[in-house]
């Protein structure tokens, strides 16, 4: 398996030169956490600015990177590379809940890994937030010889992955190749030792191996076939346990969570094949995006990596023709892309079926995956803020109130003052009214019980059963107007935020003196735009929860 950092490393001559480097901008700016200077970028892929400007204009248009002044910045929908990937393996979506359910049981966090050559990577993470203890995310590769789960893997590691594993710690003694390795610390112990130990016992423990403080136990999960298919551990800190006490403690509960889980692959019935998400009009998309951006947009790069959205749940293993058949490209197209991701170590192929490998995660997945609503909308909010020059915001309902969390201003024109944090009485505002319309009706009958509207303008509306009219008419069209009820002079109009199960969970306003836009004008020219704003905000939102947890701030 070639190193990640080096694209180049004697491709074959088949392979496809701008997906090659794409992919590597695509890792160097995961590395890098998410965000990297352009020039910054143009240095360390040795690329020409010209070409860096090319992959970058055409990710963008992918909507897989933004520009955000002299950054490049990765954005939320490359995520369904890896979706792709997770779907396709069906480790999470089966193994997840009971990963889960361990995690509050023990009140641990409690990880699935897969192996990834000679390193581990996470394919779930159920963290209890804690102090003291770094907690890594979905898609962080780790040395198999610093975790407790690579030291389970390693007991069916061949000479060839050995040879690899002592080449790469020749060459790389600064785990450099491992971004998330916390930096400053070393020691990876007797691995061999371990690995044989971890072989007779079936356990396996990491005390302190990857950061000081932080104790891990593993154990195996087998697929049907007898091989480990990942490993399920719980993490603990050294206040807590050591790595004497966390075996005894926690032993039992994590072999049996290993054993339902090994039913649970044993007895899942196969996958029912999904529609790939890969757009089926991906040839004229591309043709279009040809033509509108000429020499910017590299359609060689967009096709390449739309080929690994042609996996998912019930298309772990692909034939070249079903490729390109999900594709729309042409076989030798979709041949000469899967060879490159090969190449790259993304592809994997047993005679003809390809497959997805872990390694997709790294495009994108840790930082895109650990987020927030707030941090996914505020693209969105400050786009639609210069669409319609007036201040936009994102709140929650918190009790009876909402919350504001997210907020670009164009002005100062109202009295109100606020910023991230404030809360208001949900009854009186826009976005109030579309959060508690969102409620289960029994919750929102139960709210408006037992708040106590007040008149804050002559204009709030306090009388409870007007307001249950009011809650029900804001659902029944869809969004929520509100004139100098919270403030003489301020008008504001809101829209419901929607998660993958169609819940409310947020809202998003548009606030302005009533003086510069009727009620009507509101209606006719601010809604569309912030309905724009809305299915950006949604869309981005539903592919970064399709395996991670995405709190609201
Ligand atoms: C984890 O964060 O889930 C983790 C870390 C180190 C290990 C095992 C699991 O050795």
């Amino acid at each position: 398996m070639p190193p990640t950092h080096d694209p180049s490393s004697a491709a074959p001559p088949e392979a496809v030169t701008p997906l090659l480097r794409g992919a590597d901008v695509l890792r160097r700016l995961t590395d890098a956490g998410g965000r990297m200077p352009v020039g910054e970028l143009e240095r360390a892929a040795g690329l020409a600015r010209s070409t860096v400007d090319r992959i970058t204009a055409t990710l963008s248009r992918m909507g897989y990177v933004r520009v955000e002044g002299r950054d490049v910045v990765l954005a939320p929908r490359l995520l369904e590379l890896g979706n792709a990937y997770l779907a396709s393996v069906r480790l999470p979506d089966l193994l997840g809940g009971l990963a889960d359910g361990l995690a509050d049981a023990l009140d641990e966090s409690v990880s699935l890994a897969v192996a990834d050559g000679d390193g581990i990577r996470f394919v779930h993470q159920a963290t209890r937030r804690r102090a003291m203890s770094v907690s890594f995310r979905i898609g962080d590769l780790l040395p198999a010889e610093r975790t407790a789960p690579g030291a389970l893997f390693a007991s069916e590691w061949n000479d060839g992955v050995w040879a690899r594993w002592r080449e790469r710690r020749a060459v790389d003694p600064g785990e450099l190749g491992f971004p998330a390795v916390p930096r400053g610390t070393a020691g990876s112990g007797d691995f061999e030792r371990r690995v044989e130990e971890a072989r007779e016992r079936g356990w396996a423990v990491d005390d302190q191996l990857i950061e000081p403080g932080l104790v891990a136990l593993s154990v195996p999960v087998r697929g049907p076939a007898g091989r480990i298919v990942c490993v399920l551990s719980a993490v603990s800190h050294s206040s807590r346990h050591d790595a004497g006490s966390l075996p005894e403690v926690l032993l039992p509960r994590l072999r049996e969570a290993a054993a339902g889980m090994e039913r649970v692959l044993r007895e899942a019935p196969p996958a029912p094949p999904a529609a790939p998400a890969a757009a089926a009009g991906l040839a004229s998309w591309t043709g279009a995006s040809k033509q509108e951006l000429g020499r910017e947009f590299v359609e060689s790069l967009a096709r390449g990596l739309t080929v690994l959205t042609a996996f998912g749940e019930g298309r772990e293993t692909l034939p070249l023709t079903a490729v390109a058949e999900a594709t729309g490209l042409a076989r030798a197209t979709a041949r000469r892309a899967l060879i490159t991701l090969e190449h790259l170590g993304c592809v994997a192929v047993d005679g003809r079926a390809f497959r997805l490998t872990p390694r997709v995660l790294s495009l994108g997945f840790p930082p895109l995956s650990r987020t927030t609503l707030t941090r996914i909308a505020q693209p969105h909010l400050a786009e639609l803020a210069a669409r319609v020059r007036e201040s936009t915001s994102l709140a929650v309902l918190v009790g009876d109130e909402v919350q504001y969390t997210g907020r670009v201003e164009t002005s100062r024109i109202m009295n109100v003052h606020i910023t991230i944090g404030t809360r208001f009485p949900a009854y009186a505002t826009s976005m109030g009214r579309v959060l508690l319309a969102g409620l289960a009706p029994e919750a929102r009958a139960e709210l408006l019980a037992r708040t106590e509207p007040a008149a804050l303008t002559p204009y709030t509306v306090t009388g409870r059963a007007e307001l249950a009219a009011l809650l029900e008419e804001v659902g029944r069209q869809g969004y929520a107007l509100v004139d100098e009820e919270l403030e003489v002079g301020l008008r504001s109009i809101a829209l419901p935020v929607r998660d993958r199960a169609g819940r409310v969970v947020a809202a998003v306003n548009v606030a302005l003196h009533s003086a510069r836009r009727s009620r009507e004008e509101c209606v006719a020219d601010v809604l569309p735009e912030l309905a724009r704003a809305i299915d950006g905000i949604e869309a981005d939102l539903h592919v970064t929860e399709r395996f991670a947890r995405v709190p609201a701030y």
